[in-house]
């Protein structure tokens, strides 16, 4: 019985633990970036077809006070890449507005935290940073 009792207990925890550490992983924002984003957006200057991760981060910290609120707007644009959203219109007509690229909720918002956590003060915001965008500056 108590050999019962104990196989009982193992398999029980072991159904518990298993599937919900399975679900609990979150998805990895930078293996996303590589695999679906990567093809575009290059880490740092220059660019491939479309304005390098870091200076985006960056513009995105100059408009946003939170990660939260920062992250929220970023997988907003994501979720339907719209002109109007976007912070860097000047990259929209430089190389055209973003296709919308499919992705799970949570992996846009992984793919969003991981962008945000680019940030690099030391580098600026892109190329015209600061002019077409001085609003950006003064917050
Ligand atoms: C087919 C090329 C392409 C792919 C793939 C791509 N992007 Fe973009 N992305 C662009 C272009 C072009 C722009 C600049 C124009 C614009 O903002 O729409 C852009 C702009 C952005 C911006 C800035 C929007 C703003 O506020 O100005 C973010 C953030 C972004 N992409 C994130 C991503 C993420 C995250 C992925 C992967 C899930 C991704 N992109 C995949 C082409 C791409």
């Amino acid at each position: 019985m108590n050999t019962f009792l104990s196989l009982c207990m193992v398999s029980a925890i072991a159904s518990v633990l298993l599937p919900s550490g399975a679900m609990a992983a979150t998805p990895d924002g930078e293996a996303i970036f590589n695999r679906s984003c990567s093809v575009c957006h290059s880490v740092n200057p220059p660019p491939k077809s479309a304005p390098p991760v870091i200076p985006l981060a960056n513009r995105y910290h100059m408009q946003f006070q939170t990660k939260e609120q920062g992250v929220a707007a970023m997988a907003d644009f994501l979720e339907k890449p719209d002109a109007a959203k976007a912070l860097d219109t000047r990259a929209v007509s430089r190389f055209g507005l973003m296709p919308l690229i499919p992705l799970p909720d949570e992996e846009r918002k992984a793919v969003s935290e991981w962008f945000w956590d680019q940030y690099n003060p030391a580098m600026g915001g892109g190329r015209g940073f600061g002019g077409g965008q001085r609003r950006l500056m003064n917050q």
